[in-house]
């Protein structure tokens, strides 16, 4: 990180104590230089000075592709999100742009017939990729799926809803063992129905680590490479959805269907819903 852009950062931090001063050290830093690059800084830096943000207060998580912040909203953000009901703090979601697999993207986008014609540019690239997490979120939104609702879009960066009780990130399913019941399976099982039916979208990298679980309701998160029902793949993604699902739910003692009965219920828009075909 460039000493401009170490003050930007601290301006972007500034208005936070605990997590300003715990992450000032240099290595906090290179955490942050791993995730951010100038171009991100100034994003950020951007939508602070339009009143969007007000400033950055956390990280959440910082994995290969992505980091994942908490940001408190600025007088702007606050007008546009109360419109959409969502309350300070948000999720601010990074995309790493030096490290996005752009072999394993292509599977997602290149099949999609709303990114039919596309311009193979690595930053065009990213950026389509980002957008169709905001497109996929607002898809599933109006559809009635629990997902994080998306706020907004600017290249590598996406705005959303916090998942979370009083400002704290709620636990993925994977980490919360006791959310591991008969109801929550039959729950999430709907989830995925609603979201082909409704929103005519298959999640594709469904697993207990996107599933972020607040109050025992599960919200499905981490939609960039969801894919709408005539892809050429969809079918297999579907299927690979349901088996991840299915597995951990027996591995956890519950009784589980077989795949392809929910895969027929959910593809035929059968009339009953899963929990009337597994109760
Ligand atoms: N809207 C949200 N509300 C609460 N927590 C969130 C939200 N979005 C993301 N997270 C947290 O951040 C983590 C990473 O987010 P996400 O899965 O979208 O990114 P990713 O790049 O796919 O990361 P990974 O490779 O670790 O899956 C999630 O596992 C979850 O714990
Ligand atoms: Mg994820």
């Amino acid at each position: 990180m460039k000493p401009d852009d170490k003050k930007i950062w601290e301006k972007l931090t500034d208005s936070n104590d605990r997590w300003r001063k715990k992450k000032k050290g240099k290595e906090d830093y290179q955490t942050i230089n791993a995730v951010i690059d100038a171009n991100t800084t100034k994003i950020l830096s951007n939508l602070q000075s339009k009143g969007i943000i007000d400033s950055i207060t956390g990280t959440i998580a910082s994995g290969k592709e992505s980091g994942v912040f908490l940001a408190t909203l600025g007088p702007k953000g606050k007008l546009i999100c109360e419109d959409l009901s969502i309350e300070s703090p948000i999720v601010i979601k990074v995309f790493r742009t030096s490290t996005l697999n752009f072999r394993s993207i292509e599977k997602y986008i290149s099949g999609d017939i709303r990114f039919k014609k596309y311009s193979k540019k690595t930053r065009n690239v990213i950026k389509l990729w980002v957008e169709k997490e905001y497109r996929n979120l607002s898809r599933s939104t109006l559809a009635g799926v629990n997902v994080p609702k998306p706020i907004l879009v600017k290249n590598n960066v996406l705005l959303m809803e916090l998942i979370g009780t009083n400002g704290i990130p709620s636990p993925l399913l994977r980490i919360t063992p006791d959310e591991a019941t008969e109801i929550m399976m039959i729950t999430i099982l709907d989830q995925i129905r609603r979201l082909y039916q409704k929103a005519d979208l298959i999640h594709a990298d469904l697993s207990p680590y996107n599933i972020v679980v607040k109050e025992s309701i599960p919200f499905l998160i981490d939609m960039s490479q969801s894919v709408i029902s005539s892809h050429p793949r969809a079918e297999e993604f579907l299927e690979r959805d349901l088996n991840n699902i299915l597995f951990y739910f027996s591995k956890r003692g519950v009784d589980t269907p077989e795949t392809e009965i929910i895969f027929e219920n959910i593809v035929n828009n059968s009339p009953d819903s899963v929990k009337e075909i597994i109760l």
